[in-house]
């Protein structure tokens, strides 16, 4: 759905590159995430990818059309979810979402029934500017569906949202998926990452390190271990290779004569595995 070969952008003005020489290509159906610290480069690769900034380097296909290719029917078919939410303030939810409406030339899904995915539905009548950001990067979101694209570009959907709404919108991202929307989502939230994409590719500083799913990078990067608190007066912790668990003597001996306060299997984390291959901190 979508493909990018040797990309690369510079801002007007700047003398290094912010994007630098990337590739990938994305499924149909697929969602893949795009990690990295503030600042690598994410939400250039998206502006380029849907077009708000031109005049880069390199070849991109989107839904196998060249994308210099693509006229103003390009945004029939993807949908943009924007890092800093832009509406027009002194218009209620629901006459945002119909003024932005009118940019489709197709049937869009009514703003009441969008409210009402988001835990908006009481607020359709109110202005934008009385909006806490919570409420404008959901109304953001759900802007980006209303036309029911093939393809969704989120930047940072959840950033600055309390865990039960950020639930809300992975629950809207998977059945999005599931109904076989291709999605580029861009974020620094490991934990999101870990749950939504099918793969990730890590950026530092314009340039993609590593690309694979969530499962093949920990079972090739990770350590697999158990840690054992234990100790009644003294706490103590001791970890222990998880695969030889059931002959190590020191793990059994130690589950005989002390006071156990817990056990955890403890797998290799994303954001660990993050550092450890990009020598890069995610935040
Ligand atoms: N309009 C702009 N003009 C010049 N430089 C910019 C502009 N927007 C972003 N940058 C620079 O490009 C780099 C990457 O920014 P960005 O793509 O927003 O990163 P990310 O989304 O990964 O946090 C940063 O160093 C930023 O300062
Ligand atoms: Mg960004």
């Amino acid at each position: 759905m979508i493909e990018v070969e040797n990309l690369s952008y510079t801002y007007p003005g700047n003398a290094q590159p912010t994007v630098r020489h990337i590739n990938f290509a994305i499924g149909s159906g697929e969602i893949f995430g795009f990690l990295g610290p503030s600042g690598a480069g994410k939400s250039t690769t998206q502006k380029i990818l849907t077009r708000l900034l031109r005049h880069y380097q390199g070849q991109i296909h989107i839904a196998g059309k060249s994308l210099s290719a693509w006229d103003s029917d390009f945004y029939n078919h993807i949908g943009v979810g924007f890092e800093l939410p832009n509406h027009y303030a002194k218009l209620t939810a629901i006459e945002n979402l119909k003024f932005f409406a009118t940019f489709f030339d197709k049937e869009v899904i009514p703003p009441t029934e969008l409210l009402d995915w988001v835990g908006l539905q009481e607020e359709g009548d109110k202005k934008t500017e009385s909006f806490s950001k919570g409420m404008k990067m959901r109304l953001n979101f759900i802007r980006a569906l209303m036309h029911r694209p093939e393809i969704l570009f989120l930047d940072e959907p959840t950033s600055g949202l309390d865990p039960a709404n950020a639930r809300i919108l992975k629950n809207i991202i998977l059945d999005q998926k599931a109904k076989g929307t291709t999605i580029f989502l861009t974020t620094h939230n490991m934990h999101d990452a870990e749950e939504l994409c099918d793969r990730v590719a890590f950026m530092v500083e314009g340039e993609l390190k590593v690309m694979d799913t969530p499962r093949n990078l920990k079972l090739q990067h990770g350590t697999r271990v158990v840690e054992v608190d234990y100790g009644k007066d003294v706490p103590h912790s001791r970890v222990f290779p998880m695969d030889t668990l059931g002959s190590n003597p020191d793990f059994l001996e130690l589950l005989q004569k002390e006071y156990v306060q817990s056990i955890h299997s403890k797998e290799a984390r994303l954001d660990d595995l993050f550092i450890q291959l990009t020598g890069t901190r995610l935040n």
